[in-house]
């Protein structure tokens, strides 16, 4: 059974445990029983119950009768209130994306029905393809940028026996990529409105010393408005500071750096590079380097120089030469970072505070009959079957042994 704290949790509180985690995450010395023992159970940060939820030793409960305890952040106040969630508190209505670690399904609140993406990563798969860090990375990072307009956000997170759920921003209009596959390019000026919204919410991660890595298609969502939603943190690198550099490999080809495809070292100018290839592909229709054969085109990431064909404007063709610099030093964003994408001639029509207060009307508005509409959203995903057991939350068996185990 599991017992729970009375006291408060302010965000403050909250950024304490992550960055303590995230600390003893970053030593890499500690196996999840030592790590576990490090915390105790006695430990102040254990006591909280997203700690809790997540520390939790093996053999030890992980849902109590209401079901498994879970925080909630709501921004609505101007102090992040919490409060508990659980498996059963939602519908699960439709898949709307899948992972390699499960499936991000649409989800109705019971209580305040409000619409939701969970995500619903399976505890086996994790620790099958070793992605501990990658789920712990992700949870960190959401709790983190609970602060930027086109960032998802984390509302709850769960675990249930079996599955850890992390309920975020359901972002209704769909993948970007949806869009531009069916229109097969975007104009100019809608492509501008986008990968503006993307520079500024990556600049938003990299003040937070976080690299997002892994700028791809499905990763770039629309909310109902028409505003860009960037969402899966599994991949984000945290605590890399200035030109710090690491070099783990992760990520998509067609949009990976080729410091990234060569295991050199990278910085966040990889996030420069990533926006520079979906501004490619939203102009030209495809990736830049492009081939139908994934060697030949890797090869071409590394080394073939880049064409750019005209029907693209003199300052967009500037951009993305300079967006896909393969000398990662000279490319736009190495010294300064974003505002040196701001200051770039493509972006000039930009006014960049109105573009983070939301208040540029965005080109392209969604059509969606409801909050719950699922027309922009992949048949392919929508078609699968909503596994029964979601909802379901086990009153105890194994937990989720070494969640927080980095080899
Ligand atoms: N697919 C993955 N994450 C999503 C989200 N937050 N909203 C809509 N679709 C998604």
């Amino acid at each position: 059974m599991v017992k729970k704290t009375k006291s408060p949790v302010t965000y403050t509180k909250m950024k304490g445990i992550v960055s303590y985690f995230a600390a003893l995450i970053k030593e890499r010395k500690f196996g999840s029983a030592d790590l576990l023992q490090k915390l105790g159970t006695s430990h102040p940060i254990y006591r909280h119950m997203d700690a809790e939820c997540f520390l939790r030793p093996e053999g030890s409960s992980v849902c109590d009768e209401a079901g498994a305890a879970a925080l909630c952040f709501s921004s609505t106040a101007q102090e992040l209130q919490m409060s508990r969630a659980s498996a059963a508190d939602f519908d699960y209505l439709k898949v709307i994306g899948t992972g390699s670690f499960g499936k991000v399904l649409l989800a109705r609140h019971r209580e305040n029905d409000r619409y939701y993406a969970v995500k619903v990563l399976k505890k086996q798969m994790i620790l099958k393809k070793n992605a501990e860090g990658h789920v712990i990375c992700e949870r960190s990072v959401l709790l983190k940028t609970v602060n930027h307009p086109f960032l998802v956000r984390l509302h709850f997170s769960f675990q249930t026996r079996d599955r850890l759920y992390l309920v975020l921003d359901y972002a209704s209009g769909g993948e970007l990529f949806y869009h531009l596959q069916r229109e097969r390019v975007f104009t100019e000026s809608r492509a501008r409105f986008y990968a503006a919204e993307m520079a500024s919410a990556l600049g938003y991660l990299h003040s937070l010393h976080i690299v997002y890595r892994d700028l791809k298609p499905e990763n770039i969502l629309l909310d109902s408005a028409g505003h860009v939603v960037l969402t899966d943190f599994g991949l984000c690198k945290e605590g890399i500071v200035g030109r710090a550099t690491t070099r783990t490999f992760c990520g998509t080809p067609e949009y990976l750096a080729p410091e990234v495809l060569q295991q050199r070292e990278y910085d966040r100018t990889v996030d420069w590079w990533g926006l520079g290839a979906v501004l490619h592909e939203m102009l030209y229709g495809l990736p830049p380097f492009y081939s139908a054969d994934r060697m030949v085109m890797l090869s071409n990431i590394m080394f073939q120089p880049l064409v750019l064909k005209a029907g693209v404007s003199k300052a967009g063709r500037d951009l993305l030469k300079r967006l896909l610099n393969r000398d990662r030093a000279k490319r736009l964003g190495a010294k300064h970072d974003v505002a040196e994408l701001q200051h770039h001639s493509f972006f000039s029509s930009i006014r960049w505070d109105d573009l983070v207060a939301k208040k540029i009307q965005p080109p392209f508005v969604p059509s969606l009959s409801g909050p719950d509409d699922l027309t922009n959203i992949d048949p392919a995903f929508t078609n699968l079957p909503v596994p029964q057991s979601l909802g379901v939350c086990e009153d105890a068996g194994m937990t989720f042994p070494g969640f927080s185990y980095m080899s």
